[in-house]
């Protein structure tokens, strides 16, 4: 079958509406050279004070970066499974999650040697049906091998955090929420990332606060971050960075100079090296100090697509517009009786300049990697095969202008107009 097709003819320069971007500005040069004129580029200062000001951002006491959105999975997980608070929480345990999401949070549960149990996800919005977990462990024959409900926002759509931690409190359950697209978002007046025991994000390139690649973990307890410290950096027994050891000892382990200890080569967990350097860390806090208008500028766009594109949602679902979502980008889901493939409309956008992905799929059946639990939940979680079918994703960043964005309409006109 022939489509509509063809190359916007009012737009005499091709022009691509890119996905994600990222323009340094005079702010992150300045961020940059700092950290060329303090002289240490490993992770020191500017990590604290990253760390500081995100914790502030999302409103926890503490929070700890790492080298990645994936580390700060890895070594939240890592925590609570060193953790004795927590008896549950052991390798070979359940973890109830969203499987609609970029591979990574699947991949930590599984490094980590915990198990992946998936239940279906919201259409709307992407989040993780509380109900369909309540009913998962209301019919489980081991609900005691459960440990952690890991909720995802995906997009920067909030998962329905009282219901979840109802649920977890009821089943004795850890939650982790991996906000890792969710920078601002709110629920229920309060951010994502601090609605739960602790809190992952990433701060890769494509996301709202970008540091080309970073991660943390958030969290209020303060014995979970000290222990994460010490993961983050091959399980040493000094779980400071910024310590410069003026009289050659750390002052925070005295008697070590009797001993002749250095407690950085003293390890009494056995973790990673998840370190950062400096410079992300710093573009990280230059990043922050925009958080707002990044994500009222996104909004912005979000809103202006919807208008713009309203007129074709016999074909397309559209996202849900609110002022408490920091979004991530432009979700789209083609509607099941579209004549409309993915394949095809993303084949014609991107001929037409305007970038585009696929919404990740579904990680238990579509994900080749995790073909060995494709017999167990194909067909089971209808909703996450859908969209991990038909729904895909554009950019609705902050350096997409009005003229860009009415390029990226004209390109739908094209594509789509009867
Ligand atoms: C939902 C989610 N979790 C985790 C990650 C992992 O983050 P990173 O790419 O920084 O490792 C990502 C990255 O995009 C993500 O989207």
């Amino acid at each position: 079958m022939k489509l509509n097709s063809g190359t916007i003819k009012e737009a005499p320069v091709k022009k691509r509406i890119s996905v994600g971007d990222f323009q340094i500005s005079v702010e992150e040069r300045a961020a940059i050279n700092e950290v060329l004129d303090a002289g240490r580029i490993s992770e020191w200062k500017k990590v604290r004070e990253f760390e500081r000001l995100f914790a502030d951002y999302v409103n926890t006491k503490h929070c700890v970066a790492v080298n990645s959105g994936t580390s700060a999975l890895i070594i939240g997980l890592s925590a609570l499974i060193n953790e004795s608070r927590f008896p549950k929480v052991r390798k070979g345990s359940k973890v109830i999650t969203t499987p609609l999401t970029y591979i990574a949070t699947i991949n930590a549960i599984v490094l980590t040697g915990l198990e992946p149990v998936f239940v279906d996800i919201n259409p709307y919005d992407f989040s993780i049906l509380p109900q369909k977990i309540e009913e998962h462990l209301e019919s489980a024959n081991d609900p005691k091998k459960y440990s952690i409900i890991l909720p995802v926002h995906l997009m920067g759509y909030p998962c329905d955090m009282d219901e979840i931690n109802r649920i977890a409190e009821k089943y004795d359950l850890v939650v982790l929420e991996d906000s890792a697209q969710a920078h601002g978002s709110l629920y229920k007046g309060e951010k994502t990332g601090s609605l739960s025991f602790l809190s992952v994000f990433s701060f890769y390139i494509a996301h709202n606060i970008q540091a080309g690649e970073m991660g943390a973990v958030a969290t209020d307890d303060a014995n979970l971050i000290s222990l994460m410290r010490k993961l983050k950096a091959n399980g040493r027994m000094c779980d400071c960075s910024v310590c410069t050891r003026p009289n050659g000892y750390c002052p925070y382990f005295p008697g070590y100079e009797d001993d002749d200890l250095d407690p950085r080569f003293v390890h009494d967990v056995i973790g990673y090296n998840f370190k950062i350097m400096e410079f992300e860390a710093a573009l990280g806090v230059s990043q922050l100090k925009k958080a707002d208008f990044i994500l009222e500028k996104r909004q912005n766009n979000v809103r202006f697509l919807n208008e713009h594109l309203d007129k074709y949602s016999d074909d397309l679902q559209l996202p849900a517009f609110s002022k408490d979502i920091s979004y991530l980008a432009y979700p789209i889901v083609i509607k099941e009786h579209s004549k409309f493939t993915r394949k095809y409309l993303r084949e014609e956008l991107e001929k037409n300049g305007v970038e585009s992905r696929p919404l990740f799929g579904c990680v238990p059946t579509q994900q080749p990697a995790y073909n060995y639990l494709k017999e167990e939940y194909e067909g089971k979680i209808p909703n996450a095969e859908y969209a991990g079918k038909k729904a895909f994703y554009i950019g609705c960043h902050q350096y997409l202008e009005r003229e860009d964005l009415d390029y990226a309409v004209k390109a739908f006109d094209q594509i789509l107009a009867k």
